[in-house]
């Protein structure tokens, strides 16, 4: 059989997909995702975009540390500065690659550089060669490239191929690709720039018109050798080409495509799990491989076939993408060795301290709910074994709320031994306990973002809340579980409050749990 040409997955959900609005991640998220693109065997992680801001570029220089496999990529204007701050946070990469851009369509040209075709043909070859005295590995992206001038393209591109890039991406950025005529573009940049055998064509899509992942497969089918991507398909706007499609289509259909990744598909659940629980992006339950209901079958017909023979129905395994199910593991009569056995199933261990706290959950969960599933248990280690040590808790919740009342609280906090107690009204409930909090912590939270989910089905279900959080201009993302949803919005608020103190007192450090995710 023919060898199979390997098409190189890089992962921009650390640099395009943290744009996107309320899905900041702190140092220490990053770096536990960094872990787990590693583990998931992406071939290149972007890990931000040095020169915009300290954070962004240690960022960089944390993931360049650890990465042993991948190479991590830093992303830079076509100017000098922003190629120096690349280079300098890249320094510690195994492999480090320079990610240079810059426009080329007519609009972007005329509208926001204001440069003639000229001046960006130099400014690019200028930005490629001085990128290149830092590392071989550079990569160029004409921003833009989906709507740019076909032949200026070509032009562009040859260019900065012979000043020494040796990948060259092309932005589908503002999502206005569709697949025939991106896939023809990629094509006839074959067949126009005479060098472009000498680097590899990568494709860089966006979600506006929903066609991102269609787009980089059809760029795929006509020659790309690369797709940037990210988990979830998280990114500027719309969001990117989502990772797990893209790879889980090229597995799929290796019969249409003729393609390998290197990506070890059993990671994907749960890498999706840890970006949607940093970002406090909820995954749809209908979305594509790692949605809750991929693998459920609802159809009385479906059911039976699957029971049957599962290929009746099911086109993936839902073990090829690590997707742990339903299942009914624990009763209220299960020990803390079951508990462990089936966490450790799930990839999560747990020190002994953990365990104990995680029990006392388990038990008390199992008190109010009949059945609990995998979901749940994910739930209480996320919610329960901070990564940062609670500076304030949740001792006591009173709630008195109705259509004709206006919502009144009583939240008593406990930090450092001693007890805190407000009473505050707000819009509604949930309103009215982060005013409190705000009040006895001395914190002032502006709501960015609220989420909330069920964990698994049924009536008894714990909700799941998301928060994203502006303390003083800095991002913070909250989770908080329980079949009490009020509970479990003040718990990822506090979750995030606890967040911001630790960063306060520069206390913020690697989690403690291991979720399987080291490499
Ligand atoms: O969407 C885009 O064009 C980008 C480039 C920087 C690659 O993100
Ligand atoms: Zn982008």
């Amino acid at each position: 059989m023919a060898k199979k040409d390997k098409v190189l997955i890089f992962d921009t959900t650390l640099r395009d997909g943290e744009q996107a609005p309320g899905a900041s991640m702190n140092q220490r998220e990053k770096i536990e995702v960094a872990q787990a693109l590693e583990r998931l065997g992406v071939d290149i992680i972007e890990a931000g975009f040095p020169v915009i801001s300290k954070g962004d570029f240690n960022s960089v220089h944390s993931v360049a540390k650890l990465a042993r496999n991948a190479a991590v990529a830093g992303l830079a204007r076509s100017v000098k500065n922003d190629i120096d701050a690349a280079a300098q946070a890249l320094k510690p990469a195994r492999h480090p690659r320079i990610h240079v851009f810059l426009a080329t369509s007519k609009i972007h040209m005329e509208h926001k550089l204001r440069k003639t075709q000229d001046e960006i043909v130099q400014i690019a070859v200028d930005a490629v060669k001085y990128a290149r005295k830092f590392t071989d590995d550079i990569e160029f992206s004409p921003e833009d490239a989906s709507r740019s001038e076909k032949a200026f393209l070509y032009r562009v591109l040859e260019a900065v191929i012979k000043a020494g890039a040796t990948t060259v991406n092309i932005p589908d950025t503002v999502g206005y690709a569709v697949p025939e005529q991106y896939g023809q573009l990629i094509i006839d940049i074959r067949n126009n720039v005479p060098n472009i055998g000498k680097a590899i064509i990568s494709v860089h899509c966006h979600d506006d018109l929903g066609l991102s992942v269609a787009n980089s497969l059809s760029a795929v089918k006509c020659g790309a050798r690369q797709v940037e991507c990210t988990i979830n398909g998280i990114g500027e706007r719309a969001g990117n080409t989502s990772m797990e499609e893209v790879v889980m289509a090229l597995q799929t259909r290796q019969d249409y495509y003729g393609v390998m990744t290197g990506i070890k598909t059993t990671e994907i659940c749960r890498t999706s799990r840890l970006v949607s629980k940093h970002t406090g992006f909820a995954v749809a339950p209908n979305k594509a491989v790692v949605g809750a209901n991929a693998f459920r079958h609802e159809a009385g017909i479906h059911q039976d076939g699957v029971l049957k023979e599962p290929s009746t129905y099911e086109i993936m395994r839902p073990e090829d993408v690590g997707f742990t199910g339903l299942g009914l593991i624990l009763g209220k009569h299960s020990g803390r060795a079951a508990l462990k056995s089936r966490l450790k199933q799930l990839g999560i261990s747990l020190n002994d301290e953990q365990l104990v706290k995680a029990f006392e959950r388990f038990k008390d969960l199992s008190d109010k709910k009949k059945e609990v599933f995998d979901e749940d248990l994910i739930a209480i280690v996320e919610d329960d074994v901070r990564e940062v040590k609670d500076v304030w808790a949740l001792e006591s919740l009173e709630v008195t709320s109705g259509t004709a009342i206006q919502p009144k609280v009583d939240v008593c906090l406990r930090s450092g031994g001693k007890l805190f107690t407000k009473v505050s009204t707000g819009d509604g409930p949930v309103d009215a306990c982060y005013l409190a909090i705000d009040e006895i912590t001395g914190l002032k939270g502006k709501l960015l973002n609220y989420n909330i989910q069920s964990v698994t089905q049924g009536k008894d279900a714990q909700g799941e809340v998301r928060v994203c959080v502006n303390f003083d201009g800095d991002k913070v993302t909250g989770i908080g579980a329980s079949t009490d949803i009020i509970e479990a919005s003040v718990k990822s608020y506090l979750n995030a409050v606890n967040k911001k103190c630790a960063s306060i007192k520069g206390k913020l450090k690697i989690s403690s749990i291991d979720f399987g995710l080291k490499p």
